[in-house]
């Protein structure tokens, strides 16, 4: 598939590698694209490289890696019709520009909401679906544990959920649906939790796993 990759950072190019990796097309977007010339020349063969209007218009599944706080922003700049009715996997997490306490990172959100949540409000016509928010970039892709970890995922549209799911399990990942977008309020605070070993113990290759 055509895969849109929103994000110059550290995930936008695990994320962008993996989907290399398993035969897609894909293009990673930035404001100033000319950053990404150094993974595009790294990656010729199916790798692209877009403002994040043309990565959004490029990719029949769109990924939005991008800071948290100006999620909503660079939504904005891709333009509703090149996002309307796609699926987005939404790896943003709601961190604030304030500095972790003790080993737990900060939120802008409350409890009560989500920063998927304010998303799927504002572009009702996108199928959000949140994943990889509760894992390190570095484990994303085919992680080496000894078991196979759990991605907790959630958003409104059960197709675009089984899409993502497919996908979660190309790259390594057994899937736990967690419901509709209100489901991103449990979720996102996973990033919370995951980080904390790594800020108190430098400890960052572990992931979640639902037991039964
Ligand atoms: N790092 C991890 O291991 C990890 C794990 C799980 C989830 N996450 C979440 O994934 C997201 C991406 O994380 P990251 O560490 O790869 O990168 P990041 O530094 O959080 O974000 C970089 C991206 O944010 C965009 N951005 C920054 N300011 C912007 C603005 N004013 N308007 C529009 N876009 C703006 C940048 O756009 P330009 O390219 O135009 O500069 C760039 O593409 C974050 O929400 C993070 O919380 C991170």
């Amino acid at each position: 598939m055509k895969i849109g990759v929103l994000g110059s950072g550290t995930v936008g190019e695990t994320l962008a590698n993996g989907f290399l990796k398993f035969g897609h097309s894909v293009m990673r977007g930035s404001r100033s694209k000319e950053k990404l010339s150094d993974w595009l020349e790294k990656n010729k063969q199916n790798a692209h490289i877009g403002n994040f209007e043309e990565t959004a218009n490029f990719g029949e599944i769109i990924v939005v890696a991008v800071k948290g706080l100006e999620a909503l922003n660079a939504l904005s700049l891709c333009g509703e019709k090149n996002l309307s009715k796609k699926i987005i996997i939404d790896v943003t997490n709601p961190i604030s520009n304030n500095p972790p306490v003790n080993g737990v990172v900060n939120f802008f959100t409350e409890m009560n909401s989500s920063l998927m949540e304010q998303m799927q409000k504002k572009y009702p016509e996108v199928n959000f679906v949140k994943a990889f928010s509760s894992v390190g970039a570095p484990m994303m892709v085919q992680p080496k544990l000894s078991i196979k970890p759990t991605m907790f995922i959630c958003g409104n549209s059960e197709p675009a959920k089984i899409t993502v799911m497919e996908i979660l399990e190309q790259f390594g990942w057994e899937s736990e649906d967690c419901g509709t977008v209100e489901a991103a309020r449990a979720i996102e605070p996973l990033c919370m939790l995951w980080c904390i070993s790594g800020f108190r113990d430098n400890d960052w290759t572990h992931a979640f796993k639902m037991l039964r």
